[in-house]
């Protein structure tokens, strides 16, 4: 059985996030949802998460999971809400104790925040695989933007997160903590070692501009055509390749809430005595 797969497109962050589903009046899981958030006001709002919701019940589809595949540092979470809006068990993979390791003392979280990934519901190592109606997904280790990142795949079609780009805007970033160019080169291996005709779905756009959002290629356009990462560039190559654009970047617009809210499962932090909730700045640090 083919996977029902709907993207949406949030173009604030340039993020796709995904409703999988087996058929109408079944079974699904969504994939890297949004909460939006206004870093000027610092609001929440749940426009993106409220078009995944609306989704769901016009299909008829019972959540079964809400899958993140890493700790994203360019947009929060909107697991946790949806969780509430919709049930469901929220999943990543397991290597996120490490990034909750490296991000506890950053932000001086509090003394009982756990750092061995138990905010989740579930917690995927390579090779595992989660049922969704009639649809078995696999789970594939993608290491190198951050060393936790997983991909999802459902038959033919994989959920790659951070890896590859679009061919013309080619790989993620490898240079926050844990993240390694070589390591990601590996795992873009893997993805490019699949059958031709296989769908890769991104986690992210940067669309040039004449050129709409798109969210998927496959392995075929990829290795014909990916700036980074086409057939024939050497690992060297491209870790000279990546290492060299990475330090040109500056850190993302919501690096600091997205990592706050998103290594505790889309959860926002304890409330202070005034039952407000409160995230925090590390100055000079990042
Ligand atoms: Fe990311």
């Amino acid at each position: 059985m083919q996977a029902q797969i709907q993207p949406f497109f949030d173009s604030v962050t340039g993020t796709y996030s995904y409703v999988l589903y087996d058929h109408p009046g079944g079974h699904a899981a969504i994939i890297d949802p949004v909460l939006d958030y206004d870093p000027k006001a610092g609001r929440i709002s749940y426009g993106n998460a409220q078009r995944l919701v609306d989704f769901v019940h016009a299909q008829g589809v019972q959540l079964e999971w809400i899958l993140e595949t890493h700790a994203h540092a360019d947009h929060l979470s909107a697991s946790a809400w949806l969780k509430q809006q919709l049930g469901g068990r929220t999943g990543i993979g397991r290597d996120i104790d490490s990034v909750q390791r490296v991000f506890k003392p950053i932000f001086q979280l509090e003394e009982d925040f756990a750092t061995d990934g138990r905010q989740f519901d579930q917690l995927f190592a390579d090779g595992d695989s989660l049922q969704v109606g009639e649809l078995q997904l696999q789970v594939l280790a993608l290491p190198g933007h951050t060393p936790a990142d997983i991909g999802y795949r459902a038959g033919d079609d994989i959920f790659i997160g951070d890896t590859l780009f679009q061919p013309d805007v080619g790989s993620a970033r490898c240079d926050f903590p844990g993240g390694n160019a070589a390591t990601l080169y590996r795992s873009a291996q893997r993805l490019l070692s699949q059958p031709d005709h296989t769908r890769l779905w991104l986690c992210h756009d940067y669309p040039p501009s004449g050129r709409a959002a798109s969210a998927c290629s496959t392995v075929a356009q990829q290795k014909a055509a990916n700036i980074h990462l086409h057939s024939g560039v050497s690992e060297a190559d491209f870790v000279a390749l990546r290492q060299a654009r990475d330090a040109t970047l500056g850190a993302p617009v919501l690096l600091i809430p997205s990592i706050q809210i998103n290594i505790r499962a889309g959860n926002l932090p304890p409330t202070a005595a005034n039952g407000l909730s409160y995230l925090k700045i590390p100055l000079n640090l990042l």
